[in-house]
């Protein structure tokens, strides 16, 4: 992919399914890990008020100082706005609850849709290096959401293995179409990777041909497996990558990777 390039900055990935708890935040946490493991370096951005990703990656919530919100709202520098994680080379961005005001207090900002895209555009930005921004989005189509489309140079759909799947990626989809139209020409839709997947369960299977059968290529290859170690994780403060490196869940985000990095290749190619 031409805008996949150091030079040109790093790859900004807006994970989204505005379908609640279907592992959007798990998916952005221990994709991120996973990508640092390879040697990459990776900052996620807490997008959801509800601050799991920030949670998630050890930043407790009496730690948050300047936050999301801050950056959205008040133009607060980048730089006062990252954090770093125990994960050498993984730095976050936190959420509070605060966010959930922001869609209200944006509203007469004609650029509202444009304050992530522009903040994630600074010159500090270079300074950083990243390789991939991912941004973990809030279960809605709101204006948080449209600011990740409008950021980002893909989205990243979670599809959860159970009944109702599928329910609501057309409308996502149809997100997608309108923010290409008004503000983002070239988004991409990453893929679709299929969540909680339990390979002994008809339903899981039933889930996966369906995605195929209707999205096609678009659904990765890699499917993550319901694991417990995956839910344990996020109250150790760690990826399941680091909290259990062995770990189905850890071996199928790094597999992820590996199947993310490797379309841009040979994109690139
Ligand atoms: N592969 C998995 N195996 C077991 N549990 C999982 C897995 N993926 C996610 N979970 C659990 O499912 C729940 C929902 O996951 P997660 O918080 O990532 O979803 P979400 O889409 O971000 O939710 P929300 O819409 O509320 O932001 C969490 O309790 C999480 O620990
Ligand atoms: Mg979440």
């Amino acid at each position: 992919m031409s805008d996949f390039s150091r030079p040109e900055g790093p790859r900004i990935i807006a994970v989204a399914n505005q379908k609640g708890g279907v592992g959007k935040t798990t998916t952005a946490i221990n994709l991120a890990a996973a990508l640092v493991e390879t040697g990459l370096r990776v900052l996620v951005v807490d997008l959801d008020p509800q601050g799991n990703a920030s949670t998630g990656l050890g930043i407790e919530a009496g730690d948050r100082g300047l936050t999301t919100y801050d950056l959205l709202v008040d133009d607060t520098p980048l730089e006062e706005v990252i954090y770093a994680t125990e994960i050498e080379d993984l730095c976050i961005i936190p959420a509070t609850v605060d966010l959930s005001s922001a869609d209200i207090e944006l509203f007469a900002n004609e650029k509202r849709s444009f304050l992530l895209h522009d903040a994630l555009r600074q010159t500090a930005m270079d300074e950083y290096d990243w390789d991939y921004v991912l941004i973990d989005c809030p279960p809605s189509l709101n204006l948080l959401t449209v600011n990740a489309m409008v950021a980002a140079h893909s989205v990243l759909i979670p599809l959860q293995s159970e009944f109702f799947a599928l329910e609501g990626v057309s409308q996502l989809m149809l997100t997608i179409r309108e923010v290409r139209q008004a503000a983002n020409p070239n988004l991409r839709i990453e893929g679709v990777v299929l969540t909680m997947f339990d390979r002994r369960n008809n339903l899981s299977q039933q889930v996966e041909q369906d995605a195929r059968e209707n999205l096609g290529e678009l659904v990765f290859k890699t499917k993550i497996p319901r694991n417990v170690r995956v839910s344990e994780a996020p109250s150790f403060a760690l990826p399941v990558l680091n909290y259990d490196s062995n770990s189905l869940g850890a071996q199928a985000y790094r597999a992820l990777a590996e199947e993310l990095i490797s379309v841009h290749q040979n994109v690139a190619a």
